[in-house]
């Protein structure tokens, strides 16, 4: 990894083929330097405290393209609450040593919030054509604003061919692809699966903040979406809904934010099956203070 800044508390990741680089100007002339070589771009953008999650994406990131940029940078503007904000666990150091066990030919982005932001810490409004107004979106005001601010400067910073976008913030994923295509961007969107830990529960930078014995018991939250599943064939919306708000309703320590089954392209809330369309079941669990997503297909 070579040092793009003096920042020399990172000079233990040296090593041959891999760069740190801080800011943009140095990024766009790293990238145009190859601009006209063969091979694909790959973007895995993250806000670092990176897991197996994170890693599954890199590695399909590297297997498909032939240079790799990975961005870990918290973004402010995707935080409707400054506590969680506040919180969210930023692990550079830790970080680097994973993305090196991975590859040390990544390009690794991590920007400081006034290299991409300025003075100006706020982000533009969008329009998703709906995506937006369920679930996320309803749940945390302004949300998709601030993902699709960041990630449009992202595109069109790297303006890679590809990039990667974990299925576990599926509702993320159909928006950051109805942006691309609005905006014409020249790049595939690509959804990869969920990672789960050993007991079912979604991998995710917030698990860290869970104490170890929440960690597992939060599996029930994938073990309910499967009963959730099982349940598609023959029983309705609204009673595969009851079922999962009274599992909860038993559960004092894991609140219930909301549980929807959505068509997976428009995410309207389904109300009558039909057989064309595919269907994902969505979940939001508080647990220890902490927010926990997950989503399924229901068929
Ligand atoms: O999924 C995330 O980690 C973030 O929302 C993203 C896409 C990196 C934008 O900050």
């Amino acid at each position: 990894m070579q040092i793009s800044s003096n920042y020399s508390k990172f000079a233990r990741f040296l090593t041959l083929g891999m760069r740190l680089i801080f800011h943009k100007k140095e990024l766009r002339s790293s990238l145009s330097s190859h601009e006209d070589a063969p091979g694909m771009l790959g973007l895995v953008p993250t806000m670092g405290a990176l897991h197996e999650g994170h890693l599954s994406l890199v590695r399909q990131a590297l297997s498909e393209n032939s240079r790799v940029v990975v961005s870990i940078f918290v973004n402010p503007t995707q935080f409707n609450n400054p506590e969680d904000l506040k919180k969210y666990p930023k692990t550079l150091e830790a970080d680097l040593s994973l993305l090196e066990s991975v590859s040390n030919e990544i390009i690794v982005f991590a920007p400081a919030t006034s290299e991409l932001y300025s003075e100006d810490i706020s982000s533009k409004n969008y329009f998703f054509n709906g995506l937006d107004k369920v679930m996320e979106g309803a749940f945390r005001e302004g949300h998709f604003n601030g993902v699709a601010t960041i990630v449009e400067m992202l595109l069109d910073l790297v303006r890679p061919n590809r990039a990667y976008f974990g299925e576990k913030d599926f509702q993320q994923l159909q928006i950051v692809k109805n942006l691309a295509n609005e905006l014409s961007f020249n790049v595939k969107i690509v959804g990869c699966p969920i990672v789960r830990e050993p007991h079912g529960l979604a991998m995710s930078s917030r698990n860290q903040q869970l104490s170890n014995p929440m960690r597992q018991r939060a599996g029930i939250i994938y073990e309910t979406l499967l009963t959730a599943k099982q349940m598609f064939g023959t029983k309705s919306a609204t009673k595969i809904a009851a079922y999962v708000t009274g599992v909860f309703a038993k559960e004092t320590d894991l609140e219930l934010e909301y549980f929807q089954i959505a068509d997976v392209e428009t995410l309207t809330p389904v109300k009558t099956k039909q057989n064309n369309i595919k269907y994902r079941g969505f979940i939001a669990v508080y647990a220890e203070g902490i927010r926990l997503i997950d989503n399924i297909a229901m068929n």
